[in-house]
C-alpha cells in the first residue's frame, strides 16, 4: 500500500513536471475547430467572466494574459484533465482579479487629465504581476 501510494505520488510529480503547455493549447485549438469565433460561453462549460469573448481569443488570453503575465503555466490554475473545474484556488482568485482590474480601469477613465494618452491608459494583469504571482512592493 505504502509503495503503491509512493508510485502514485511519483507519477503525479512526473505529470506536473512534464506538462507541455504548447501541446495543451494545440489540443484545445483542435477541440474548438469550427467554433473559434463563437462566444466562449457557447464553447466552454464554465465561463462566468469572459462571456462574449470569442473562444479562440480566450485561449490567447489564457496563454499570454494570464499564464505568461504571472510567470506560471496553465496548471497553476487548472487541472488539465478538466479545464472547466474550479478545484484550484488561483483560478477562483483570477476571476476576482478580473473584476478588480475592471474597477481600476473605470477609475482610471475618471482621471480627466489622463484622457489624451495614446494608447489609452489601461491596467491589466501584467501591470502588477510582471511575470510573478506576487507583485513586487520594492525595487530590487
Ligand atoms: C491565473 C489563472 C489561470 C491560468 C494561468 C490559466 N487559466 Fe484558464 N481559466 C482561468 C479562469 C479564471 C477561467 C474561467 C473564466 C471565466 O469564468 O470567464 C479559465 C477558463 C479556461 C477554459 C474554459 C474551461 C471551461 O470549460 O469553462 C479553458 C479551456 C482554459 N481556461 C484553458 C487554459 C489554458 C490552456 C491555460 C494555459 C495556457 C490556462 N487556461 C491558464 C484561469 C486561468
Ligand atoms: C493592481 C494590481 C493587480 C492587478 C491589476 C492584478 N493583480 Fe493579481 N494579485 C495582486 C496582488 C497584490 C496579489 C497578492 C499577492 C500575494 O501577496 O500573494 C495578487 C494575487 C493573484 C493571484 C494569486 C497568486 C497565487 O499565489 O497563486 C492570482 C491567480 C492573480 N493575482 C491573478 C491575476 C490576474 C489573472 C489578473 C488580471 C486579470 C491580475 N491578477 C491582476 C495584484 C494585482
Amino acid at each position: 500500500m505504502l509503495r503503491f501510494s509512493w508510485i502514485l505520488l511519483a507519477a503525479a510529480a512526473f505529470a506536473a513536471d512534464t506538462f507541455d503547455q504548447q501541446a495543451a493549447v494545440a489540443e484545445l485549438r483542435k477541440k474548438i475547430a469550427g467554433k473559434e469565433s463563437l462566444p466562449a460561453e457557447q464553447v466552454f462549460s464554465n465561463i462566468q467572466k469572459m462571456k462574449g469573448v470569442p473562444a479562440q481569443r480566450l485561449l490567447g488570453v489564457m496563454a499570454i494574459g494570464y499564464a505568461k503575465s504571472l510567470g506560471v503555466t496553465c496548471t497553476h490554475c487548472h487541472n488539465p484533465e478538466d479545464w472547466s473545474s474550479d478545484e484550484k484556488t488561483p483560478k477562483k482568485i483570477a476571476r476576482e482579479m478580473s473584476d478588480m482590474s475592471r474597477t481600476l480601469n473605470e477609475q482610471l477613465r475618471g482621471i480627466a487629465l489622463l484622457k489624451d494618452r495614446t494608447p489609452p491608459v489601461t491596467v491589466n494583469c501584467t501591470t502588477c504581476h510582471r511575470g510573478a504571482t506576487k507583485p513586487a512592493l520594492n525595487l530590487p
